[in-house]
């Protein structure tokens, strides 16, 4: 069912002609490969970043990095849910979350740590901030996003390319993950009650988030290290 509708959107995108559908088919190929180069870049600029901070004695800013690719029925899924044009420019030029990356910190004052530094990169461009954690969602959801544009060098030609960043802490991360899985249970039973206790759950992690930075500071005025 599923692969089929993704069949059937692709030929939304595809021209008629079979020469020009070949074409189309491998400039696809090509603009999701770049969407991969893209991640790869910013993953190693955090990388980077959290190698050199751990260096200096910050212990590990950031505790760990996933990525995705959006899928290509995502992209056309996305696309026509959102009324735009079935093309490869449209891809371009409409979706800014088709590259993903989330980074993992441990405390929330390194989740502005590193993507201040990230937006202080000579080559990347900020095309849009959401601090969710200085102004949570409704429901309780803490996360700070961007959306920035990286230059990935090809055989004959540089691309900037959109990616999407998340950067939350590991209590954010685990709590985000559960409601995730609720909002996708379309007829749950009891969802006002879980979406209460899990807004519940987000106000207590932010506040335990909080104190354990302070006792982050506590135990470095203590330790010598
Ligand atoms: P989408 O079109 O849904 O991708 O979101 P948007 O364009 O409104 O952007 P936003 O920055 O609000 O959300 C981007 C992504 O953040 C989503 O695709 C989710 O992965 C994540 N996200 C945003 N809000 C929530 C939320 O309330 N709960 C969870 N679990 N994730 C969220
Ligand atoms: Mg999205």
């Amino acid at each position: 069912m599923k692969e089929e509708r993704k069949v059937e959107l692709l030929e939304e995108l595809l021209p008629q002609d079979p020469v020009e559908r070949v074409k189309t088919l491998d400039e696809l190929d090509i603009l999701l490969m770049r969407y991969e180069s893209a991640i790869r870049e910013i993953r190693t600029k955090f990388e980077i970043l959290n190698d050199e901070l751990s260096l200096l004695g910050h212990q590990n800013p950031i505790a760990s990095i996933s990525s995705r690719r959006k899928t290509l029925s995502g992209i056309l899924e996305k696309l026509k849910r959102q009324g735009f044009p079935m093309t490869l420019e449209s891809i371009e030029e409409n979706l800014t979350d088709v590259a993903g990356i989330r980074i993992i910190c441990s405390f929330v004052d390194d989740i502005y740590k590193v993507a201040k530094m990230l937006q202080q990169q000579d080559d990347i461009k900020v095309l849009l901030i959401k601090d969710y954690i200085a102004k949570p969602k409704p429901n309780g959801y803490r996360s700070y996003h961007m959306i920035v544009e990286v230059p990935v060098f090809f055989s004959n030609e540089k691309r900037p390319m959109k990616v999407e960043v998340q950067i939350r802490t590991i209590a954010m991360d685990f709590w985000a993950n559960l409601e995730h899985r609720m909002r996708y249970k379309k007829d749950i039973e009891a969802a006002d009650e879980i979406i209460d206790e899990l807004k519940e759950c987000a106000d207590n992690i932010a506040a335990t988030d909080e104190k354990m930075m302070i006792i982050r500071e506590k135990i470095r005025s203590v330790s010598s290290d």
